[in-house]
C-alpha cells in the first residue's frame, strides 16, 4: 500500500497520459481516453533532436517529485481491483485454448527459434504455435504496478527515439530505475528484474502480444480480426494460419492502433475511423474501428521486408530459369544503350513488386532513376533515385497527389528512368508518353493476367492509352501465384510477351518465353526477339555478339548461384561492374 500510493502520488505531477493499461474503466472513459492525444510535456520538445545528447538528457531528468494524496491510492486500488478479475478471466480463457490445442489430434510439420506449426486435424489451416507465455497472476500484478508508475513516469513520446533499439534501451534502463527505486515494497527477485522490464517495456512501446510475430522474419503478414479470434499470420512457407494469440479484450487491440496512430501522428477516431499508415521501420499498416468494422476493430500489418529478393533468390525459387535471367538482366539495361521498357504484370500477390525491385535493382549508377508508387514499396540499391509516393485526399476531399500528377511530374525532372508501382488510371497515358519519348528502361506494374488481357487494360478506360503508343513498350513480364499438390505454392514468370507491331491501329503481341505445366520449366519459343533486334540497332552488335552475350551473363548467373552469391547489394554491384567491364570492351571493338 505505502509503494502504491507513493506511486500514485509521484503520477500527480506526472503529465496526464493516455493509461495503456485500461481495463475497469467505462467504455466512454476509454474512448475519451484513447482518443485524446495526450499533452506534451515542455520536455516532449527537447528531445525532438534525437542525437545522443537528447537520449542523455532524458536518462539523467529526475523523476518528478511524490506529494500525498490519499484518495487517488484508494481509487487506484478498486481499479486494480476490477483489472484483475479481467486478467484472471483472460488467463482461463487462454488456459482453455491451450487444453484444447492438447487434446486436438495433430503432427508438427515446421519448427524453428521459439516457433511450432501443427496441422491440426479436421483443420484446412496450419496453426502457429509461438511460445508465447502468458504471466501468471501475480507475476501480472506485478507487471501492472510497475506499467502504471512507468506510463506516469516516463513522458517520453514513443516517436521521439525512432531508432526502435535506443529507444527499447532507454525505457528499459528507466524501468529498471523504476523497479529499483520500489524494490522494498514489491518483491522482485534481482533475478527477475530484467524479466519484468523486458516486460513492461514490450507492453509500453511495443506492439504486445504481437511483439513475436513482428520478431519472425518469415512472416509476411500479421492480422487482427477482433477479440476473442486468432490472429491470423500469412507465413512465406505455409501461408495463411491461425496462430495461438488471442486478444480477449477489445482494448488491447485499440491501444495497439492508437500506438500506431501517434507514432505516425495520427489519430484514428469515429469520425476518422480508418488508419493505413507506413511505420518508420517500412512496414505498413492498416487498422479500422467502429462504426465501420462491425465486428470490432481490425489491424493489418504488410511486414517490410529487410533483405529484398535478388535475381539469384528468382532463380533459386524457380520463378526464372538462368537463361531468362540473363535476358531480363540484358534487358534492364540494354548494354547500357537501350534498356527495355516493361510492364510486369500478375495478379495480386503474384510477384510483380519482387520482380520490379530485382530489374530495378540491375540499372545502371549512370542513371537518374524516379520512382512513383501507390505505397512505397521499391528498395533499390541505388544511389541517384528519388521516391515519390501518392497521397490521398483528406476528409474534406483536398490535398489529394494522384499518381498520374506525380508521373507527368516526374517527366519534368529530367528521369533517365520512370518507375511506376501499380499503373492502374490515368497514369498509363503518361508511362507510355515517356516509353515513346526515349525515356527508355522504364517500367512498371499491372494487375492482368496474361499479355492480351494487358492490352486490353491498356487501351480500355481508366488507362485509354491510344493502342498506337504500345509500340513503345518492349516486354510484358507475365507473373503468377500457382498452386500445385506437390511443390505448394509456386510463383512463376508464365510469359514474356512483345508488342511485335501496331498495325492498322491494333498491337500484335508475341510471346517469346512461355512456362510449361507439364515440367514446370519455362521455354523460349522459336519466334525471335524483337527486343534482341532493338539492342543490336542500338549497340551496333550482331546477333552472335548479342547471343554470346546473352551466354556471358548466363555464366555470370550461375556462378553467382554456386557461390551462393544472393544478396540484392552483391548482385546489384556484380552486375554494375560486369556492365562497366563489357561497355569498355564492346566500345573498344
Ligand atoms: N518469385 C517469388 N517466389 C516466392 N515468393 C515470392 C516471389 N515473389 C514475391 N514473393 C512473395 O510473394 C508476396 C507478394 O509479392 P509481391 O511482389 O508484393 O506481389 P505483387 O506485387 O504481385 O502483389 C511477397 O510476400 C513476396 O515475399
Ligand atoms: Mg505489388
Amino acid at each position: 500500500m505505502s509503494y502504491l500510493s507513493d506511486l500514485v502520488e509521484k503520477s500527480k505531477k506526472a503529465r496526464p497520459s493516455l493509461s495503456l493499461s485500461s481495463k475497469g474503466k467505462t467504455e466512454e472513459e476509454l474512448r475519451s481516453l484513447l482518443f485524446t492525444p495526450p499533452e506534451r510535456a515542455g520536455e516532449a520538445e527537447a528531445l525532438k533532436a534525437e542525437g545522443e545528447d537528447a537520449l542523455k538528457a532524458i536518462l539523467s531528468k529526475p523523476s518528478p517529485t511524490p506529494s500525498s494524496d490519499v484518495g487517488a491510492a484508494i481509487s487506484a486500488d478498486v481499479y486494480k481491483t476490477t483489472a484483475e478479475l479481467e486478467e484472471k478471466r483472460e488467463l482461463e480463457l487462454a488456459e482453455e485454448q491451450q487444453r484444447e490445442f492438447e487434446k486436438a489430434s495433430k503432427k508438427l510439420v515446421d519448427s524453428y527459434k521459439g516457433v511450432e506449426i501443427y496441422q491440426i486435424a479436421g483443420d484446412p489451416l496450419l496453426f502457429y504455435k509461438s511460445d508465447i507465455v502468458k504471466p501468471s497472476l501475480s507475476e501480472r500484478r506485478i507487471i501492472n504496478t510497475v506499467r502504471e508508475a512507468a506510463t506516469r513516469l516516463i513522458s517520453i513520446e514513443p516517436y521521439e527515439i525512432r531508432d526502435p533499439v535506443q529507444r527499447k534501451k532507454v525505457y528499459l534502463s528507466k524501468v529498471l530505475d523504476i523497479i529499483d527505486s520500489a524494490a522494498a515494497d514489491i518483491q522482485i527477485p534481482k533475478t527477475k528484474r530484467e524479466y519484468f522490464a523486458e516486460a513492461v517495456v514490450r507492453e509500453m512501446i511495443g506492439f504486445g502480444l504481437l511483439d513475436k510475430l513482428l520478431e519472425d522474419d518469415k512472416l509476411e503478414d500479421i492480422m487482427v480480426i477482433g477479440e476473442n479470434r486468432p490472429v491470423y499470420v500469412f507465413h512465406r512457407d505455409h501461408e495463411m494460419m491461425k496462430t495461438n494469440i488471442v486478444f480477449y479484450n477489445e482494448q488491447d487491440i485499440l491501444d495497439i492502433i492508437d500506438k500506431v496512430a501517434r507514432a505516425v501522428g495520427r489519430r484514428i477516431d469515429r469520425a476518422d475511423p480508418l488508419l493505413d499508415a507506413r511505420l518508420p521501420d517500412g512496414s505498413r499498416v492498416n487498422a479500422t474501428i467502429p462504426p465501420i468494422s462491425i465486428g470490432g476493430a481490425t489491424l493489418s500489418i504488410r511486414k517490410f521486408r529487410a533483405d529484398p529478393f535478388s535475381i539469384i533468390d528468382l532463380l533459386n525459387f524457380g520463378t526464372i530459369n538462368s537463361e531468362l535471367a540473363a535476358f531480363l538482366w540484358l534487358a534492364s539495361d540494354g548494354m547500357g544503350v537501350k534498356p527495355a521498357n516493361v510492364l510486369i504484370a500478375g495478379g495480386t500477390g503474384s510477384g510483380k513488386t519482387s520482380m520490379l525491385n530485382v530489374l530495378c535493382s540491375l540499372i545502371p549508377e549512370s542513371d537518374r532513376v524516379i520512382s512513383i508508387e501507390d505505397t512505397a514499396e521499391l528498395q533499390l540499391p541505388i544511389q541517384h533515385w528519388i521516391r515519390f509516393e501518392k497521397r490521398l485526399p483528406s476528409l474534406e476531399g483536398t490535398g489529394e497527389i494522384s499518381m498520374a500528377a506525380l508521373v507527368k511530374n516526374s517527366l519534368r525532372m529530367r528521369p533517365d528512368r520512370i518507375i511506376v508501382g501499380e499503373v492502374r488510371g490515368e497514369e498509363a497515358d503518361t508511362l507510355f508518353v515517356a516509353m515513346n519519348t526515349g525515356h527508355d528502361g522504364s517500367m512498371g506494374t499491372i494487375h492482368a493476367n496474361s499479355a492480351a488481357e494487358t492490352r486490353v487494360r491498356v487501351i480500355t478506360p481508366p488507362m485509354s492509352v491510344p493502342e498506337s503508343m504500345l509500340s513503345g513498350l518492349d516486354l510484358i513480364i507475365v507473373m503468377q501465384r500457382i498452386h500445385l499438390r506437390e511443390k505448394g505454392t509456386i510463383r512463376r514468370v508464365v510469359e514474356v510477351a512483345e508488342v511485335s507491331g501496331v498495325l492498322e491501329g491494333e498491337a500484335h503481341m508475341e510471346v517469346i518465353y512461355k512456362w510449361n505445366p507439364a515440367n514446370d520449366s519455362i521455354e523460349r519459343t522459336s519466334l525471335s526477339s524483337r527486343y534482341l533486334q532493338r539492342v543490336q540497332d542500338y549497340t551496333g552488335m550482331d546477333r552472335l555478339e548479342v547471343e554470346k552475350e546473352l551466354e556471358r551473363r548466363r555464366d555470370v548467373i550461375v556462378e553467382m548461384q554456386k557461390k551462393k552469391i544472393r544478396a540484392v547489394l552483391e548482385t546489384s554491384s556484380a552486375a554494375k561492374n560486369y556492365l562497366l567491364g563489357r561497355i569498355g570492351t564492346v566500345r573498344a571493338e
